[in-house]
This record gives structure tokens, C-alpha cells and sequence, in this order.
């Protein structure tokens, strides 16, 4: 068995950090957020895996994941020439994939709990595709299954009026026969070869087309809120042990840390709070500030006299003296908050394209 996963696309929605990031390189809980996805596939027994990139991404994954002997896998990268959907992802892997079956898995979405039983059931159903489905609030941004005595009987990609609410998650398992689907769907009106209507070709000609549901927890990160929230689940799992939070850096004798906390290499509290679940990363400071739960906070920041929670913050941002509590934000790299100390005290900004500000 092999996994496709995917790392092109274009990361609109998650602009301005995605000007100068890869959306799939985006750290939850400190680690980039398509690590859990070749985690989760290598969890299942699979070591094949082909990285869907486009010219635009290529350098910069091929860079950050390599050839994937550090997991003890092998990583194929497939260029996709543009994004033209889903569906055309897949077919721009054939040659890789050959005639196995695969794991075709969204490298922006996040699962916890894994995907082993879903492979399971793929195979002990002899499928020709399994889909893993999961119930939401807001069905219209997904492909929505349509069930019938528990049997998929439709899937329509992001309907006006969903008649279920449950989401197709971007976690397919197939069998060779989904190139057959793909060669006859034609581009939908935003132009992409969808997947949604390679699924439904599948179902439509008589193929076995089975699913599970999310036992666990899975995200979507198509917007900053959604990253927030991985981040949150993803740093709820980190195992609290016995003896206290995990130390691997330096925190003195006036600071106080509660709860699942890790304290990277290098990394250093001074009369600091900080309440779990919470990462800090390595070589950062963390000086006379409050860190409130579901925190990440990247390599070589520095956090003085601030106080700061529900937020991700990318490698070597500095915030200091902010008088109010900073929380469900996002910070890009480098990113330098302070407090004035002239009067009139007026605000400041000097931000890229795109950028989101509230301030109270
Ligand atoms: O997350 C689940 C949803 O993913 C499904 O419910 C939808 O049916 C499915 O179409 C997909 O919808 P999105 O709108 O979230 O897809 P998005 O364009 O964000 O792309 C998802 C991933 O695929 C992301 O890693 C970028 C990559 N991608 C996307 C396109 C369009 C490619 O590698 N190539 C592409 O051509």
C-alpha cells in the first residue's frame, strides 16, 4: 500500500501568513502541520509516500521533509504543473501509485487518534474507495456525503443547502479504479477536477464505496481559527507525567509551571507563569510574562513582561510590555509587538498585505 499526500494548492485562505509560508509548514503544537500526516500514514504501515507538490512549493517541502529517512519511510515528490484540483492531484501520481491501492490524505487537515482503522476497514471490506466522514457545523465548506441505510448513496463538493451534516474529510482510501473515475469527470465551474465527483463516478457505476466515521478528533486548517483549534487538541494530547511538566531548558526559581507543559532545549523561564497545555520552543525566552493554556510558541522568540494564551507564534518574534493579554492569535515569523513609551501614545502599524488587527 502506498499514501499520496498532498502539499500544493494554493493557501489563500490562510494569508497573510501563507505569503511567506507553505500552509502545510505551519507548526501545531511547534511541529509542521504535514509531519502529522506522514506520521499518521507511517503509523499505518505505510512507507511508500508521494508528496503532491507544485512549482511554487517544491524547494521549500522538498527542504523540510527530504527523502523521509528520518521516519524511516521514502518520500517521492509528484510535481502537480497547477492546481487544478484534487482530482488532478491523483492523476498526476498514477505513475507512482501504479496499481496499488493508497491513502490519499490532505496534508492541511489534522487527525488525532490515526487512521489505522480506517485502512482496516478498507481492506476487510474490500472497497474500492472508503472515505472517513465526520459530523460539522458547517457542511457547506466540505464535500457532504448523502447516506442511505448505512451505505453512501451520493457526495456533493461544498452544496449550497448540505442535506447531511457530514463533511468528507480529506482521508480517502482507494484501489486502481479511481483513475478510470478521474478520466471521465470533467473540470467543475471553479475549474478544478474535483475528487468530490470522482468519488461520486465511483458510486454512481456500481463500485464498493464504504466509510467510517471520526472516532477521534480531525481539523480542516483552511483558516487561522481551524490552526487554532489544531493547536489546541494537539497540545491537549501531550502526556502529562508524574514528576511535572518536561523540562528540557532552564526555568527558574521564581516560575511556576502547571500542568502539560514542555520547555524545549535552550529554552529559558524567568519569573514566568506558565498554565499547560502549552509548548515552548527551543531557544526562546520567556521573562516576566504569563503563558495561558493552549500556547505554542516557536523557536528563538522572545516574550518579556507580556502576557499571552490560545495563540500560535512563529520562530523569533519578540513582544514586550503589551499591557493587555494577547490571545487567539496568529503571529508570522519575526513579527515584533512592544509597547510605546512616548507620549501621545497612538498606535502603530507597520503590516504586510492581508493582515488582521482588533484592537480593544
Ligand atoms: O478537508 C476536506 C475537504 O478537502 C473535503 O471535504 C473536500 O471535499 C475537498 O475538496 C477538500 O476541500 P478544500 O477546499 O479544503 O481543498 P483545498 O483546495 O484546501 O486543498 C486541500 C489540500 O490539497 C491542500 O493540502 C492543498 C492541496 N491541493 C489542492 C488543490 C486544489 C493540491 O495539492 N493541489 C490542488 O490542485
Amino acid at each position: 500500500m502506498k499514501a499520496l499526500i498532498t502539499a500544493g494548492g494554493r493557501g489563500t485562505r490562510l494569508r497573510p501568513i501563507t505569503h511567506t509560508e507553505n500552509k502545510h509548514l505551519i507548526p501545531i503544537a511547534n511541529k509542521p502541520m504535514i509531519h502529522y500526516a506522514i506520521e499518521a500514514v507511517i503509523s499505518a504501515g505505510i512507507c511508500e509516500i508521494g508528496v503532491v507538490v507544485n512549482p511554487e512549493t517544491e524547494k521549500e517541502i522538498k527542504t523540510a521533509l527530504g527523502d523521509g529517512r528520518r521516519w524511516g519511510a521514502h518520500i517521492s515528490y509528484i510535481l502537480q504543473e497547477k492546481p487544478a484540483g484534487l482530482a488532478h492531484a491523483v492523476q498526476s501520481a498514477q505513475d507512482f501509485i501504479k496499481k496499488d491501492p493508497f491513502v490519499f490524505y490532505l496534508g492541511d487537515n489534522v487527525i488525532v487518534g490515526g487512521i489505522q482503522q480506517f485502512v482496516k476497514a478498507f481492506h476487510d471490506s474490500r472497497s474500492n474507495g472508503h472515505f472517513v466522514l465526520s459530523r460539522v457545523k458547517d457542511p457547506q465548506r466540505f464535500g457532504v456525503a448523502e447516506l442511505k441505510d448505512g451505505r453512501i448513496i451520493g457526495i456533493k463538493e461544498k452544496p449550497r443547502k448540505p442535506k447531511t451534516p457530514f463533511a468528507v474529510t480529506g482521508i480517502y482510501i482507494y484501489d486502481e479504479h479511481i483513475f478510470e473515475a478521474i478520466r471521465v469527470i470533467k473540470p467543475s465551474r471553479r475549474g478544478e477536477l474535483e475528487i468530490s465527483d470522482a468519488n461520486q463516478y465511483l458510486i454512481e457505476h456500481g463500485f464498493t464505496v464504504t466509510y467510517s466515521e471520526v472516532t477521534g478528533w480531525w481539523k480542516d486548517t483552511g483558516q487561522p481559527e481551524d490552526l487554532l483549534e489544531a493547536n489546541r487538541f494537539v497540545l491537549d494530547q501531550i502526556v502529562e507525567s508524574p514528576s511535572g511538566p518536561t523540562v528540557l531548558g532552564m526555568v527558574d526559581a521564581k516560575s511556576d509551571l502547571r500542568g502539560k507543559v514542555i520547555i524545549e532545549k535552550g529554552a529559558k523561564i524567568i519569573h514566568s507563569q506558565i498554565r499547560g497545555p502549552a509548548i515552548i520552543g527551543k531557544g526562546t525566552i520567556i521573562d516576566h510574562s504569563y503563558i495561558g493554556p493552549y500556547t505554542a510558541v516557536s523557536e528563538d522568540c522572545v516574550i518579556r513582561n507580556s502576557e499571552l494564551e490560545y495563540s500560535i507564534i512563529l520562530e523569533r518574534c519578540r513582544i514586550t510590555d503589551i499591557d493587555v493579554r494577547i490571545e487567539k492569535s496568529l503571529l508570522g515569523r519575526e513579527v515584533v509587538l512592544y509597547q510605546g513609551k512616548i507620549r501621545p501614545r497612538t498606535q502603530k502599524f507597520i503590516t504586510g498585505d492581508q493582515s488582521q488587527i482588533e484592537l480593544s
